[in-house]
């Protein structure tokens, strides 16, 4: 029996559980913990049967969005029993914001995915520019089919009709940073998925993420 696979919700909206505690080396910059390596590594595994499930039977390519995705990605298919091969693409917007401007390719596939089984990978899916690009980008090169794959959703920040077929975490309308999410390229190695204290964005002259 196939069971479906629903997004889990970031902890701290679950009520009968307490903000996980922050490590003092992060204590500065961090206010709290959204979601936990342990919650993460569950998480992931599930989603990983799932994808199981749908691309079985044939060889699959992945390719996975640069440069946060790269923890969420090693995680995910080290424990895919699938026979695959993978790929990146680099996407970026101009300007060392995070706010999702002008889109410009900064890696292109290597990987011919025409008739190809596709798992496209992102870190989040927020507004849905990328998601929305890099999925033109990768229909024009008629794979035989595509399906989405993100850790984090923010579903409040939508702007572009678009959704994942698997995500990991449903999360609230909050910057986070780490487990290959970054703020500026930094707090990528942090291995858990936390929320930036406002001062580090006050820090940078601007926010970082406006509404
Ligand atoms: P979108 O194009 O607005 O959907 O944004 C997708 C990209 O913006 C992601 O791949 C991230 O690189 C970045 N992004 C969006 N929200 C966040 C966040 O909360 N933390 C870190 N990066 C984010
Ligand atoms: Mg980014």
């Amino acid at each position: 029996m196939e069971r479906p696979d629903r997004p889990a919700t970031a902890p701290e909206m679950s009520e009968d559980r307490k903000s996980p505690h922050v490590d003092i080396r992060w204590l500065k910059d961090i206010e709290r913990v959204l979601i936990t390596e342990q919650q993460l590594a569950r998480r992931i595994s599930e989603m990983t049967q799932a994808i199981q499930r749908d691309f079985s039977g044939r060889e699959m390519v992945v390719v996975s969005v640069l440069s946060g995705t790269v923890m969420f990605l090693a995680d995910l298919i080290r424990h895919l029993n699938l026979p695959m091969r993978l790929d990146f693409i680099g996407v970026s917007s101009y300007g060392a914001g995070t706010e999702s401007g002008d889109l410009v390719f900064t890696k292109e596939l290597r990987i011919d995915v025409k008739n190809r089984d596709v798992l496209l990978v992102d870190d989040i899916l927020d507004t849905g520019k990328t998601m929305t690009r890099v999925l033109e980008k990768l229909k024009a090169l008629r794979p035989r089919k595509i399906r989405t794959c993100v850790l984090l959703n923010k579903a409040a920040r939508r702007v572009e009709d678009v959704k994942a077929d698997y995500i990991g975490f449903e999360i609230p309308d909050y910057f986070v940073v780490g487990y290959g999410l970054d703020f500026a390229e930094r707090y990528r190695n942090l291995p858990f998925v936390g929320v930036l204290h406002e001062h580090v964005f006050k820090e940078v002259q601007k926010s970082p993420y406006r509404k």
